[in-house]
């Protein structure tokens, strides 16, 4: 129906939990082949309303068709202010210690692969895999008494087979196993501990020519597959807690430690 953002996304993962899901739209500019075509925009967007409408090309006296997000994304808005307004809330809960995932769903084509891992020029399209670890390492850098260790892992999904983009030999079907406590994962999947920004960057040059690409009249470098990125994060909190108690002079000195595995999941 109208006016329903649940017409735009699979059903399960509105179902996932939905207090905690954000939806929200981003619309790209019109590549060459729609301007060769000489396509006109149906798109346009109420960004203080978060809301977009479609209006059917060539029945201008018909209403637009309209839907409702969390977040509205015209074609001139930047990755930058993508990440400042959605994605940074949720990295930085990965931080405190919440699971996390971004999901990039579309059609080929739609700027999936430009959200999430982005070019570097200009700095604004970064994508959000590189700021996520600039991210993390910058709040690592600010906590005391704790220790972190960051990995990741790049896999991809094509005719119902997982395959490690990362692993040192692509070609092998991995397999999707569940464990009782640690729930789903996929086994044998490599993982690289990352120590900057710089070396995410490699990763993520190196899964992305492992990729299954090939080219669609939509997409010259489209994907042809889902792939997972994943930063797994591990917190390991090492102080000396220090208690004044009512009535005792003196004070309690006490170790306490913690140790936390995190992860936050890029999807596209
Ligand atoms: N917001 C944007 N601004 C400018 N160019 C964009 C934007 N989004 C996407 N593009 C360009 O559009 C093309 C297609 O984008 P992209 O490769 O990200 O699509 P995709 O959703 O990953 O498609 P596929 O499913 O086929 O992999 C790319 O050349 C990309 O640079
Ligand atoms: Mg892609």
């Amino acid at each position: 129906g109208n006016n329903n953002k649940m017409d735009f996304i699979p059903r399960y993962i509105i179902e996932m939990g939905s207090e905690s899901v954000k939806v929200v739209v981003r619309s790209r500019p019109l590549n060459d082949r729609e301007k060769a075509l000489q396509s006109k925009m149906v798109l346009s967007m109420d960004l203080e309303r978060c809301q977009c409408f479609i209006e059917k090309p060539g029945a201008a006296d018909e209403p637009p068709k309209q839907f409702t997000f969390d977040g509205t994304y015209f074609t001139d808005h930047t990755t930058e202010q993508m990440y400042n307004e959605i994605a940074y809330p949720l990295v930085e809960g990965v931080t405190e210690g919440y699971n996390g995932t971004i999901f990039a769903y579309g059609q080929t084509g739609s700027g999936k692969s430009f959200t999430m891992q982005g070019t570097p020029v200009p700095a604004s399209q970064r994508g959000v895999i590189p700021r996520a670890f600039e991210h993390i390492f910058e709040t690592i850098q600010c906590t005391e008494n704790t220790k972190f260790l960051v990995r990741a892992s790049y896999l991809e999904i094509y005719n119902e087979e997982i395959r490690d983009l990362l692993g040192s030999e692509i070609k092998n079907k991995l397999e999707l196993k569940e464990h009782p406590e640690r729930g789903v994962y996929v086994r044998d999947l490599s993982m690289h501990t990352v120590h900057s920004v710089g070396e995410c960057e490699g990763i993520l040059e190196q899964g992305w020519r492992n990729r299954a690409v090939g080219y669609t009249l939509m997409n010259k470098d489209s994907s042809r597959s889902h792939s997972i990125f994943t930063i797994h994060l591990e917190i390991c909190s090492t102080g000396l807690l220090v208690t004044h108690r009512n009535g005792i002079s003196g004070r309690n000195n006490r170790l306490y430690r913690f140790h936390l595995t995190r992860k936050v999941n890029f999807n596209f």
